[in-house]
């Protein structure tokens, strides 16, 4: 989805970097940013656990939990998972100056059991039971194999700790995706998702307006042989310490405005909600993908389809039996699905979150009441609790787990 998120602040940063002076000493970073999710939590008085799972094909990944929020465990919290999009972690759902007004923290401190996922090849999903990181094998995956093998093994996990039989779900961006991945192709999971809340997810892509994205995205093959042939399967490549270089001439130093005009300016119109002070987190949390998840989402942007994996037609009639991929039959999916969306979000469009919502068989919209509300304005919003989380709780708590 954000194939050209780093290009685009980098090569601003850059630049402009070469004017610039580094201002700054390093203890005027806020010193919460050097902290892991769990101690920053705890820090700010939430319970928190750290659990890792193991995946069928070899993945283990760190997911964490506050299993009730600040004043201790209300009635009986309800398990509701989070998984972010690509890009990011479990860091993108404790975003926010206050602690209380993330999503994690708010949704623990209402009665909820908030597990929070990670996806292979994050900053915490880099361990296999073979394979290092370092090895361009580890990185040969796209969110089709986070939907089908992350997804079920984090909702299994967490059912079986909880003793739940259904958990709720939000997913953002392409926590949006891989809920689409693993509910049309594995129908039988459908059960275990009581109701599913998706802002800003990545599904069909007819609508989808990133006109630079799009032009890339049409050399996708090109780029996949590229990959294949220097053995670059990760995005960007983790020798390049892109977050560190970014956090270094972005954060604290004269360029900080500069780069976040860049990073407001990616999304097209400034919505006015953005809450910049915490963009030194999220320039921290910045994580690497596979170069496959971005070439996956760029081979649907060009087929404007929500497709599976595109091997070239002779590849394709020997795997799927058919020249062109299929597309993820979505049409099975019976879950109650609430999908909200901004009118100003070019990458997971309007058009293509109705057309979805028709498609799916028991599917509602919520369409964000600024009409400039972004694709980021999901994670970085100032008006959280007003306009996202007191509308969605109130939807979830109309729905009782099996
Ligand atoms: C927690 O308890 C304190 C003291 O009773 C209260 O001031 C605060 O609002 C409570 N916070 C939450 C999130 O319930
Ligand atoms: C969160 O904490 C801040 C600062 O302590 C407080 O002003 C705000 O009202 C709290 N918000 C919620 C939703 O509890
Ligand atoms: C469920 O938990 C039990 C006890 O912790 C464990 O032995 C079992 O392997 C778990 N099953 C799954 C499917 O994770
Ligand atoms: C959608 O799901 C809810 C909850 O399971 C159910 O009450 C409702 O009848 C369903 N609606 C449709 C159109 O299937």
């Amino acid at each position: 989805m954000c194939l050209l998120i780093y290009f685009n602040i980098f090569s601003i940063a850059f630049f402009g970097s070469i004017q610039a002076q580094r201002s700054f000493d390093d203890n005027s970073i806020d010193p919460d940013l050097l902290l892991d999710l769990d101690v920053l939590l705890k820090k700010h008085g939430y319970p928190v656990e750290t659990h890792e799972i193991k995946t069928d094909d070899g993945y283990l990944l760190t997911i964490f939990r506050l299993p009730h929020g600040k004043n201790g465990s209300g009635v009986n919290p309800r398990p509701i998972l989070m998984m972010h999009g690509m890009f990011g972690t479990a860091y993108n759902f404790v975003y926010t100056e206050y602690f209380n007004m993330s999503k994690a923290g708010y949704f623990a401190d209402h009665g909820y059991d908030v597990w929070l996922g990670n996806a292979r090849g994050t900053t915490y999903g880099r361990k296999h039971v073979k394979l290092h990181p370092k090895n361009a094998d580890f990185w040969k995956f796209s969110y089709h194999d986070i939907g089908l093998h992350d997804l079920p093994a984090t909702v299994d996990y967490i059912l079986n700790v909880t003793g739940r039989n259904s958990l709720f779900y939000i997913g953002h961006s392409q926590g949006g995706t891989i809920f689409y991945v693993l509910a049309s192709l594995r129908p039988e999971y459908q059960k275990k998702f009581a109701q599913v809340s998706l802002t800003a997810p990545a599904g069909f892509m007819a609508h989808y307006q990133m006109t630079r994205i799009k032009a890339v995205s049409r050399h996708h093959r090109t780029l996949y042989e590229l990959a294949l042939k220097t053995n670059n399967m990760e995005f960007p490549p983790s020798w390049l310490n892109f977050p560190g270089i970014l956090s270094s001439l972005c954060v604290g130093t004269v360029m900080e405005s500069f780069c976040q005009r860049a990073f407001i300016n990616f999304n097209g119109e400034d919505s006015g909600e953005l809450d910049m002070k915490i963009f030194p987190m999220l320039i921290h949390s910045l994580t690497t993908t596979s170069v496959m998840q971005n070439l996956h989402y760029a081979q649907n942007i060009n087929a404007e389809k929500f497709r599976q994996w595109d091997h070239g037609k002779e590849k394709n009639l020997e795997i799927y039996g058919q020249a062109e991929p299929p597309e993820y039959p979505v049409e099975k999916i019976e879950v109650p699905v609430r999908i909200y969306y901004g009118c100003n979000d070019k990458m997971a469009a309007e058009g293509d979150q109705e057309e979805m919502c028709r498609v799916l068989k028991n599917c509602t919209t919520h369409k964000m009441g600024n009409p400039k509300w972004n694709h980021f304005d999901f994670l970085f919003s100032k008006n959280f609790e007003k306009v996202l989380f007191e509308p969605m709780i109130k939807h979830i708590d109309t729905y009782e787990l099996s």
